[in-house]
C-alpha cells in the first residue's frame, strides 16, 4: 500500500518507481527493460544539463512558434452569458483560449515530439518509430524527423488511417512510413501495440517517441514536463492579462497530454478548478465511448497501471469516440491518480455535443478547433453560465480542425 498523500504536493510525482499512487509504473517484457533504464538516464541528465534546455527552448520559440497566444474569447463569453441571462442567472465565465492550434504542425503534440528528438539525438538514435490516432503527434514527429535528418515509422490503426486522410498524406510528404495496423478495433490502442512490437524488435537502434502521458515510466513524467510549457505560460499570460491566476481549467483527454500540460503547473494551487473532460462518445450507458475514468477501472496496459475500459474478465473493451485523438481505452496514470485523491473533476462529452460546439466555436470565434479540443469546449457550455463574471475559464485549445473538416461534412452532409 502506498503512503498516503499529502495533499499539499500534488506536483511532487512520480516516485522513484514511475509510481503516482497506485498508478502508473513500469510493466514491460524483460527485453525492454535495458532500453526503459537507459531512456531514464539519459532523460535525468539532460534535465540538469544547459545545453539541453538551451536547445529545447530555441527550438520552442523559433521552430514551434511559442509562446501560444492565451486569447480572450469575447464572442463566446457574451454567448454564454445571454444563454445564463436567458435562464434567468447572472453569471457567465470570461473564457480564454490556450492557442495551441497555432503551433507549427497544430497542435500542442509537437512541443513533446521537440523534447524526445532532441533527447534521441543525444543518445545516437537514428530510427524514430512513434504511434497516432488523429495523425497529429505522427505529424509532429514525422516533421521533426526530416528537420534533424531521423527516419521515422509511424503505425496507425487502419481505421484512423481513412478518417484523418489528410494526416496520412502530410506524414508521407514528411518522408515518413505510415504503416496501417490492421488489427483490434484498429484504432490507437492498436498502433501502440504494434509500436511497442517493434521496439522490443530493434531495442538496439530505436527511440519510440510516445505520443501522450502513457507508456512505462519514465513516459507518463516525461511527456508531462514538455508539455507543461501549456500551463507555464498561462500562468505568466494570465497575470500579465488580469494580475492574478486562472480560476478553473478545462482540457480534453485522449492520454490526457495536453491537459497533464495545463493542469500540472497549477496542482498545488487550491484556489484553481481542474476539469478534464474524457469522450463519451454515444453516450456513457450505451457503452460505446473512450471514457475510461469514468466508465472504467484500474488495469494495467502499455507498460502502466491505470484506469481502463474492460470487460468483466479484464479485458480491454472497444473504445468509441468520434474523435480518433480520443479513441483510447485508458488515460494517463497521473490522471487516474489525481482522479483518486479528488484534485481534479473529470466529465465527459458526447459526439453530438463536441460536433456542436465545433461549429459554434468556428462561427463565433473564427477558429476551427480539432475534434478533440471541441469536447472540451463543449462542456464550456454547461459550466460557464454557472460561474460568475469574473471567473476566469481557461479553455485548452489542444489544436485546429483542419484535419476533421472531411469528416465533419461528411457527417454533416448525411443529415
Ligand atoms: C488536437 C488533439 N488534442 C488532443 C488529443 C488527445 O491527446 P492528449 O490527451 O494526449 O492530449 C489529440 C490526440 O491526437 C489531438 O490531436
Amino acid at each position: 500500500m502506498n503512503a498516503p498523500h499529502n495533499p499539499n504536493t500534488y506536483r511532487s510525482g512520480p516516485d522513484e518507481n514511475g509510481r503516482f499512487g497506485m498508478f502508473g509504473g513500469r510493466f514491460v517484457a524483460e527485453t525492454l527493460m535495458p532500453l526503459i533504464l537507459e531512456l531514464e538516464q539519459a532523460y535525468e541528465a539532460a534535465k540538469i544539463d544547459p545545453v539541453y534546455h538551451a536547445e529545447t527552448a530555441y527550438g520552442l520559440r523559433h521552430y514551434v512558434g511559442r509562446p501560444s497566444p492565451l486569447y480572450y474569447a469575447e464572442r463566446l463569453t457574451e454567448h454564454f452569458r445571454d444563454k445564463a441571462a436567458a435562464s434567468g442567472l447572472s453569471g457567465g465565465a470570461k473564457i480564454y483560449l490556450k492557442r495551441e492550434e497555432l503551433n507549427h504542425t497544430g497542435s500542442h503534440k509537437v512541443n513533446n515530439v521537440l523534447g524526445q528528438i532532441l533527447l534521441a539525438r543525444r543518445m545516437g538514435k537514428k530510427r524514430i518509430i512513434a504511434e497516432t490516432g488523429a495523425g497529429q503527434h505522427g505529424v509532429a514527429t514525422a516533421t521533426l524527423c526530416a528537420r534533424y535528418g531521423l527516419e521515422c515509422i509511424v503505425y496507425m490503426g487502419a481505421v484512423d488511417v481513412a478518417r484523418q486522410a489528410p494526416n496520412v498524406f502530410r506524414m508521407q510528404m514528411l518522408g515518413a512510413t505510415v504503416i496501417p495496423v490492421e488489427s483490434g478495433t484498429k484504432t490507437l490502442k492498436d498502433a501502440m501495440n504494434e509500436a511497442l512490437r517493434d521496439w522490443v524488435t530493434n531495442v538496439a537502434t530505436t527511440f519510440y517517441c510516445i505520443g501522450t502521458v502513457a507508456g512505462p515510466h519514465p513516459y507518463p513524467a516525461m511527456v508531462r514536463d514538455f508539455q507543461s510549457i501549456i500551463g507555464r505560460e498561462t500562468r505568466e499570460q494570465m497575470q500579465e492579462l488580469e494580475g492574478r491566476l486562472p480560476d478553473s481549467l478545462i482540457a480534453c483527454i485522449g492520454g490526457g497530454s495536453n491537459a497533464m500540460g495545463l493542469f500540472h503547473p497549477f496542482l498545488d494551487d487550491p484556489s484553481v478548478e481542474i476539469y478534464g473532460v474524457e469522450a463519451a462518445g454515444h453516450g456513457i450507458p450505451s457503452g460505446l465511448h473512450a471514457a475510461s475514468l469514468t466508465g472504467g477501472a484500474p488495469g494495467v496496459l502499455h507498460g502502466n497501471r491505470t484506469y481502463l475500459l474492460m470487460d468483466a474478465d479484464g479485458q480491454i473493451k472497444d473504445a468509441h469516440s468520434i474523435s480518433a485523438g480520443l479513441d483510447y481505452p485508458g488515460i494517463g496514470p497521473e490522471h487516474s491518480w489525481l482522479h483518486d485523491v479528488g484534485r481534479a473533476k473529470y466529465i465527459s462529452a458526447t459526439d453530438e455535443e463536441a460536433l456542436e460546439a465545433f461549429q459554434l466555436i468556428s462561427k463565433l470565434e473564427g477558429i476551427i478547433p480539432a475534434l478533440e479540443s471541441a469536447h472540451a469546449l463543449a462542456r464550456v457550455a454547461e459550466l460557464a453560465p454557472k460561474k460568475p463574471q469574473d471567473h476566469l475559464m481557461v479553455v485548452n485549445l489542444s489544436g485546429r480542425g483542419d484535419k476533421d473538416i472531411p469528416q465533419v461534412a461528411e457527417i454533416l452532409a448525411a443529415r
